[in-house]
């Protein structure tokens, strides 16, 4: 089978470092598709236009389909349902079809929010049941995946970081922008988290797709992927400033439940089906987000 793959969401957090992992390999042809940020080489499409999907999907014929993009923020989702219903769940039908007519594995990028925090670990086959309307989109985008085809795949994660085009645009470089100022910063000390670099994804992601063209039967399902490093977003901001041997005495711990759109307390990952077909890579956090922040500590 041809080794073609078409990435969504290619200009986003995560998108971006699987576009980069399957261009580093010669042996893959990849085509990344982005909407408002086309740049490196991206093709504009709007995926929530079913015309638009079926034409780049018909044209450039893949035999992989690794489907990021997604509104992934929970608080914009809770206030923008329409907008949701559009991207994470209409658009994943566009292109799961689109896929089924020309048989292309779809591996659909999901997030541990499809559980509800209160008895991790979560093996690959756990009762979902999200808490928040973001995990519920995202759970009927799986739904779709997992019922267009049951060679389909998905893909659950965790919280992410990675290199960025500006420190907001991860949920945990974003708390290193009032630490780098020298700000007071409260951050959460309440719910766990997993932080996972964006290229261990990546880098799992493709070497999972090479195992999908071998042997296909092994390769459909349910799959997790994350690091195994607990913290809460007070432990990661404390890494971060030391990481830089900057001040933390103005990093405020909050032993409350965040406040917004409810947020599982612990959704921790078990990734013992990934784990047994592929060798996936865990990068620790103090090294990842030193090289991920250096950038803007010299800036
Ligand atoms: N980030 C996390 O911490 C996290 C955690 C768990 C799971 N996830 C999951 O991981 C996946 C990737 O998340 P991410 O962090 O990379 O998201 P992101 O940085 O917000 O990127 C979203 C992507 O979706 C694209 N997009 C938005 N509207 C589109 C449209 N109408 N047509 C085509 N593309 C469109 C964006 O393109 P433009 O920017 O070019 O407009 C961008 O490439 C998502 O499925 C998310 O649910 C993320």
């Amino acid at each position: 089978m041809a080794k073609r793959v078409l990435i969504t969401g290619a200009s986003g957090l995560l998108g971006r470092a699987i576009y980069r992992e399957f261009l580093k390999d010669n042996s893959w042809e990849t085509l990344g598709l982005a909407f408002s940020r086309v740049k490196e080489n991206l093709k504009k499409v709007d995926i929530t236009d079913e015309n638009q999907v079926k034409e780049v999907i018909s044209t450039f014929k893949p035999s992989v389909i690794i489907h990021s993009a997604a509104e992934r923020r929970p608080d914009v989702v809770e206030n923008n349902p329409t907008g949701t219903q559009q991207l994470n769940i209409q658009a994943t039908e566009h292109i799961c079809q689109a896929a089924k007519s020309i048989g292309a594995w779809v591996l659909y990028i999901s997030t541990d929010y499809v559980f509800d925090g209160t008895s991790p670990p979560y093996n690959e086959d756990a009762k979902p049941n999200p808490l928040n309307k973001y995990g519920q989109s995202k759970l009927e985008g799986e739904k779709i995946t997992l019922g267009a085809s049951s060679e389909n795949s998905v893909l659950r994660v965790p919280i992410l970081y990675g290199d960025i085009e500006y420190l907001s645009e991860s949920a945990v470089t974003i708390l290193f922008e009032n630490i780098l100022a020298g700000k007071e910063s409260i951050a959460s000390d309440y719910e766990i988290k997993y932080p996972t670099h964006c290229g261990d994804i990546a880098y799992t992601i493709r070497q999972l797709a090479d195992k999908r063209l071998q042997i296909p039967e092994k390769v459909c399902g349910v799959f997790h992927w994350t690091s195994n490093e607990k913290m809460t977003k007070y432990l990661m901001s404390v890494a971060m400033a030391s990481a830089f041997s900057l001040d933390t005495k103005n990093i405020i711990p909050d032993k409350n439940p965040s406040k917004g759109a409810p947020r599982p307390y612990d959704t921790h990952l078990s990734c013992e089906k990934m784990e047994a077909l592929v060798s996936g890579r865990r990068t620790l956090f103090s090294d990842g987000i030193k090289s991920v922040l250096e950038p803007y500590v010299k800036k």
